[in-house]
């Protein structure tokens, strides 16, 4: 369930830290990817060697390193982490994140985490015990946070009351429960496409398009968060995956495309037709560059290449859902109706070139969802990231009929 996560492990100055760098070793050993980020008093509680050689990455503590000037980037880690987990959570932290006081290096990426945040506060029982924890707690947990409630028993102070930090081996269990139920794509297959095509002319030359292959590699990406074991096909892009369970096969032509594709579509539950596939390759394709001062202009001849969606569509088999994406122009809607009928979509994602800030390149995206029934669901202009969690929402509703 941990497998290839990306944690952020936040820890604040509390005597309970001592179990952090068992949670830190616990979580590394399930396979997860952490970051620490400490807060200062954190500091003389646990030392960032330990962390940053059990972790395998430097501790991020300050807003910037000192020894280089370099800004440590709360937003791109907030964007990065699956999870964010923060034990021990003292009650002072436990206020800055409640109340948005943004100090520190720990609380500025918990304000800008998108994923599941969990805490396990550890504290005295007085201290625990105060109305001013219990709100702040009860806001967090309004928030959406979760709460890994502190066990009864002996406290640093020899005090016996509640304020013991949850065992490490439970916060791993809590945060994979967790994990497990938000896996609504376990055991099933994906097929994507994503990218460009690239038909050769030459050796040096192609016809090709401005996809970027960042929409694809978005789906693929929350496929495998929620599950899914994914085979991407990809077209010459310039993105990496960050997920194990992706099986990535990389492609050039339209051709080649739809020999990957073909294969590892008999064994999928799910296709999504992301690429954007070249509608021609050339027929007269040079085998060595074609040279300037040739006499005559050289004269491209084209041919058809295959449509890989309908392909598959036309081999489709009771319960295998098959997406299309649709780029337009003009009669939006209109056109990818038509698409469905003649690649045998279930549904097909429209996005028009008419929308600022959606389509090639950009991190965001506009997009419809049109059902075969005829029915569209708009959504907003968002990151291709969210983009992704709508489309790929609306394949498991599929799956689940
Ligand atoms: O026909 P059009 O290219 O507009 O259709 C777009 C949809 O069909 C996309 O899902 C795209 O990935 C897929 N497609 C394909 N093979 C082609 C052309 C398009 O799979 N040759």
């Amino acid at each position: 369930m941990m497998k290839g996560k990306h944690i952020i492990l936040g820890i604040c100055g509390g005597i309970a830290a001592y179990k952090s760098v068992y949670l830190l070793r616990l979580l590394v050993k399930a396979g997860a990817d952490v970051q620490v980020v400490i807060t200062p008093a954190g500091k003389e509680f646990i030392t960032p060697v330990t962390l940053s050689s059990l972790s395998g990455h430097p501790v991020i503590s300050e807003f910037f390193t000192a020894n280089t000037g370099s800004w440590n980037s709360h937003v791109d880690l907030g964007l990065w982490a699956d999870a964010m987990v923060i034990a021990p959570a003292t009650a002072s932290t436990i206020g800055k994140m409640a109340n948005g006081i943004a100090d520190n290096m720990l609380v500025t990426t918990y304000l800008s985490a998108k994923c599941p945040v969990f805490l396990a506060p550890a504290m005295d029982l007085d201290m625990m015990a105060h109305p001013s924890t219990s709100r702040n707690l009860e806001l967090l947990r309004s928030y959406g946070n979760h709460i890994i409630e502190p066990g009864v028993g002996e406290l640093a102070s020899h005090l016996v009351g509640k304020g013991r930090m949850e065992e490490p081996e439970n916060i791993v269990k809590a945060m994979e429960a967790y994990f497990a139920s938000k896996c609504d794509l376990s055991g099933r297959r994906v097929l994507i496409t994503a990218g460009p095509t690239y038909e050769r002319i030459d050796p040096v030359r192609f016809i090709g398009n401005y996809s970027s292959g960042k929409m694809g590699f978005a789906i693929a990406e929350e496929c495998a968060r929620r599950g899914a074991e994914v085979t991407l096909v990809s077209g010459p892009v310039s993105l990496k995956c960050s997920n194990p369970h992706i099986k990535r096969i990389d492609v050039e032509s339209a051709r080649q495309m739809l020999s990957a594709a073909g294969e590892a579509f008999a064994g999928s539950d799910v296709a999504i037709m992301c690429a954007a596939v070249a509608d021609y390759y050339v027929e007269n394709q040079a085998d060595s560059k074609i040279k300037r001062e040739n006499n005559e202009i050289p004269q491209i001849k084209l041919q058809r290449n295959p449509d890989i969606a309908a392909t598959l569509g036309a081999n489709n088999r009771p319960g295998q859902v098959l997406v299309g994406f649709a780029l337009e122009t003009d009669y939006e809607a209109v056109n990818a109706k038509l698409k469905i009928e003649k690649k045998n979509l279930d549904f097909i994602v429209l996005n028009s070139l008419r929308d600022k800030d959606a389509c090639f390149g950009t991190d965001t995206n506009k997009v419809t969802i049109i059902s075969r029934d005829g029915s569209e669901k708009p959504f907003g202009l968002k990151p291709k990231a969210d983009v992704a969690k709508d489309v790929v929402d609306e394949v498991v509703a599929r799956l689940q009929k």
